[in-house]
């Protein structure tokens, strides 16, 4: 070759020190027999460049005059390759291989064994040579020039040429030879390096990725990194660049540095013999370092963490080989755009890693929101085929019929029961007042079969007696006489909140013509019967526990706080937390471990989007509901061959409870999609408040995404926050299909129902059942219009929003509000607003205000109470936040408790 060694210089011992230290190793440690024989079967390998080298000093000759070398090129460009390959090669043979440091990830040790340690310091004494000027000549750089794979027209030459070796290796490009794709698309990620792809591979929940059969650990690749458990599902990219290459790297995608470090490491080479596959069929192997990807995880490396807007991504250049030098170009805190450069090798580096957050996986996404966008549509014609009368699976059912199944036997299904057919139409009536104005005339069919199914006297009792807890009717609104696990006590409160939703739209639009002698008298009857049964027992959603069930209570105390409020079935919500999970039913008498999907029901139809994380309600971002989803989704990993080797923290198929033996017990699907969709419902309101707690009672669900993450406040911007898997975020239209179902319908949020009041007990409801009033429901005749979904009045833009804000006072006391908008006193504790007492009982303790604000304004507020001497106390935080309706109503009353 043209960059021919040296010969060995003549130092007083004949060779540089560092090898000198390797010669008398050899010797002391009794090492010559495995070197020896090193030397020998890398020699009889049959490889070119190995047939001069016969004995052990041939060899310690080789790297001594390495250390003085001035690398150059023959035109094939393959000689600085077979140099680097002919010194690893020989330490890759079998009888010394076991004399260096384990590359195997389970074997592994802390300690870098002599050799291994000695292979490190060589490579930097040799790196000290190639930083000098005696490491580049005219002639060597002449033979670049003159190799074509090393493109050097494509290279800036600095003002009076390159002044060390290492200078020309990192040499840059010339501005526009490397353009970066899509710069302002972030959704697009280009190569950090000039580089050839080697593979992407899945990073498991453990944090493990196996190549080729060998398991390795993401944490232990980055070492030590405050950032090590965040790529857990996320995705490992190694990609492997040649001697020849450019040997900068640049930043995939844009972002700011949060961590920037080289990590030490090993040096190491895989050199084996390969067949010459020039075509010549010359019988002669050649040097083959195959570049696999796994040993990276031991060498020396850079470390840059960019925190961007697909979550994190760790861009690790790996040192290889000799010198396996990097070197940072930026450090914590820098704001990098894509392509900017953020590091260099000196000579030996290469090769490039990325590793992202499973939340960047763009196409995993698209791919979901595409089944989406073709989904939905066909789910909701599916709903609808199963509604009379036109419904296409279900002839015979009268208008506004919800029939369960088509089936009519085994089992025979046919049957209309109150609680599907009630979750049924609010889904409908959150999708009509999210913009399918379409959907409208099926609600008002449900409305007027409901109003003739509440007079239906059945097994159960008649419309005053007990009659609306009569779990199911024929599907021509007639009673059902066979036995049945009757009372079910949950469907007249999830009538009421389905009907109380589409009033709200119908007052805000201005029909309340409609609501005033229809809807209204439907939902009072299931409101009376709730506060007249709430604390009797009945049977579960199952249809088959006699007791008192989580969901039934939790559905029950919000109808009863959305409507009004004289009975309290909060009370007892609390008595179903075991101190680990939720109880599904209490005053029961199954011996089941009350493990039940039955809980995750509950907390995701109580989901109130403007709701803090209470635990009082079990919301979907609550300590409890959260510590429940765990321990009941783990419940059945080991039971259903479908969820086996899936390992915590990843989605299982979910069943009813695990001791279900129903047609062998089986998961279901509205159960799976009842997990799924709590996690949905607790970013949500993370989000919205801005922070996640861990408490000691949900760290063990937390610890499955982030295994050291302690008890705490973690706001938005934080790891341990941003770490979280998020659901995309289109931006919402109200109709976006997508956006409804994978952001957890940021289209299509719920209504609040004020559960941020409802977590302190109000002191207004009794806690024993109340008896009211019921009525028929008499005219179902609608207005012609409230179909096409458009107001019936122009809309406001002013509204007078009554403040009403229950706290039992002492006489002098008196309570105020002040908040974040000019109206309520820009926060200015010397401009409160009063509020006025005339409504107040003892047993009512009401306090109230009225102020009129813009429409569509949204603010913050809390109460506070000023007492005789002057004192102030002022309601516990968080803020309450409020957004005075965009609509024709010219008023809206918001109903606090004191907190
Ligand atoms: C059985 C389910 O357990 C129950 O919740 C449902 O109401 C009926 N099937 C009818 O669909």
């Amino acid at each position: 070759m043209d960059g021919a060694l040296p010969a060995p210089p003549q130092s007083p011992k004949g060779y540089e020190p560092i090898v000198q230290e390797l010669k008398d190793k050899i010797h002391f440690s009794g090492w010559s027999g495995r070197f020896n024989e090193a030397i020998t079967t890398a020699h009889q390998s049959g490889i070119v460049e190995m047939q001069s080298t016969k004995t052990l000093q041939d060899y310690l000759g080789f790297i001594n005059s390495l250390l003085r070398w001035v690398p150059s090129e023959s035109w094939q460009g393959k000689d600085i390759y077979n140099d680097l390959c002919k010194f690893y090669f020989v330490f890759d043979q079998a009888s010394v291989k076991d004399l260096q440091s384990p590359i195997q990830p389970e074997d592994k040790e802390d300690k870098l064994t002599w050799i291994s340690d000695w292979l490190v310091r060589y490579a930097i004494e040799m790196g000290k040579f190639l930083d000098t000027p005696e490491s580049i000549t005219e002639k060597s750089l002449a033979s670049f020039k003159n190799s074509p794979s090393y493109n050097m027209d494509d290279y800036i030459e600095p003002r009076g040429g390159w002044r060390t070796f290492n200078e020309l290796f990192a040499r840059n490009f010339k501005p526009g030879y490397r353009p970066i794709a899509a710069i302002a698309d972030q959704s697009v990620i280009v190569s950090p390096a000039d580089s050839t792809f080697d593979g992407q591979w899945e990073i498991r929940a453990d944090s493990g990725v196996t190549i080729k059969n060998m398991h390795w650990k993401i944490s232990e690749l980055l070492d030590g990194s405050p950032y090590k458990d965040r790529f857990t599902n996320g995705i490992f990219m190694h990609a492997f660049l040649g001697p020849n290459d450019y040997h900068r790297q640049h930043a995939p995608v844009g972002g700011v540095v949060v961590e920037a470090r080289v990590i030490p490491g090993q040096v190491y080479l895989e050199v084996i013999p390969d067949d010459d596959n020039t075509g010549l069929k010359l019988h002669r192997k050649f040097f083959d370092a195959p570049d696999n990807a796994g040993y990276q995880f031991s060498q020396a490396r850079g470390l840059v963490v960019l925190d961007t807007k697909i979550g994190l991504v760790a861009v690790l250049p790996i040192g290889m080989a000799q010198v396996s030098s990097v070197i940072l170009s930026v450090e914590k805190g820098t704001t990098l755009r894509k392509g900017e450069e953020l590091s260099y090798f000196q000579f030996g580096g290469s090769d490039i890693i990325l590793v992202f957050e499973a939340r960047s996986n763009n196409a995993k996404r698209a791919a979901i929101d595409n089944f989406i966008a073709t989904e939905s549509p066909i789910a909701l014609q599916g709903v609808l085929n199963n509604i009379g009368a036109n419904g296409a699976k279900v002839p015979g059912a009268a208008s506004g019929v919800v029939v369960a199944s088509p089936s009519k036997s085994n089992p025979d299904y046919f049957y209309s029961w109150t609680r599907d057919s009630a979750l049924t139409f609010k889904m409908l009536v959150d999708t009509s007042i999210a913009g399918n104005f379409g959907l409208q005339s099926e609600i008002e069919n449900y409305i007027s079969a409901q109003a003739k199914i509440q007079t239906v006297s059945n097994p159960s009792g008649g419309l005053s007696t007990g009659g609306l807890g009569e779990p199911k009717f024929g599907v021509n609104e007639t009673a059902f006489t066979g036995p049945w696990g009757r009372p079910q006590r949950d469907g007249p409160a999830l009538r009421a909140t389905a009907l109380i939703a589409y009033s709200r739209w119908l007052i805000a639009n201005g029909y309340t013509s409609t609501v005033s002698p229809i809807t209204w008298h439907i939902i009072q009857n299931d409101l009376a019967y709730v506060e007249q049964y709430w604390n009797k027992t009945g049977f579960d959603l199952w249809e088959e526990v006699d007791g008192s069930s989580f969901f039934t209570i939790a559905v029950q105390h919000r109808a009863l706080v959305e409507g009004t409020c004289p009975a309290n079935p909060a009370i007892l919500l609390g008595s179903f937390w075991n101190g680990g999970s939720i109880l599904a039913n209490i005053n029961d008498n199954n011996a089941r471990s009350g493990e039940d999907a039955n809980t995750l029901l509950g907390s995701i139809h109580t989901f109130d989007p403007a709701a803090n994380c209470d635990d009082s309600t079990f919301q979907p971002c609550s300590a409890k509901a959260l510590a429940n989803h765990k321990v009941l989704t783990d419940s059945f990993r080991s039971i259903y061959a479908i969820n086996s080797g899936i390992a915590e923290g990843t989605a299982i198929a979910v069943g009813r409870y695990p001791e279900d033996v129903y047609q062998g017990g089986n998961p279901w699907y509205i159960n799976t999609l009842a997990a799924a969709e709590l996690l949905y419902d607790a970013l949500y309101q993370w989000n919205r408040l801005g922070s996640l707690t861990v408490t000691t009672t949900s760290l063990p669900f937390f610890r499955d995404f982030s295994p050291s993450i302690t008890p705490g406040t973690y706001p938005s911007s934080s790891p341990a926050y941003t770490s979280l898997p998020q659901p995309s975020k289109p931006t919402p239209t109200a109709t976006s299909p997508s956006s409804r179902t994978v952001a957890r319908r940021a289209g299509q949020v719920p209504a609040s129902w004020d559960a941020s009041s409802a977590n302190a007990v109000p002191k207004a409801c009794a806690a024993t059942s109340a008896n009211a009033p019921y009525a028929t429901a008499t005219n179902t005749v609608f207005p012609t219009g409230q179909t096409s979904g458009s107001p019936a009045c122009p809309t406001a833009s002013s509204v007078a929003v009554t403040f009403n804000e229950l706290e039992s006072t002492t006489y002098g006391e008196n309570v105020f509000v002040v908040g974040s908008v000019t109206q309520l006193g820009s926060w200015d504790p010397a401009n409160t607003v009063p509020l006025q007492a005339n409504g107040y009982s003892s047993a009512y303790p009401l306090w109230s205000v009225t102020v009129a604000l813009p429409a569509g304004t949204t603010f913050q507020y809390k109460y506070l109470k000023k007492e005789v001497g002057g004192g102030v106390v002022w309601e516990s935080d968080p803020n309450r936040q409020f957004t005075v309706p965009r609509s024709c109503a010219t008023t809206t009353t918001e109903n606090d408790v004191w907190r």
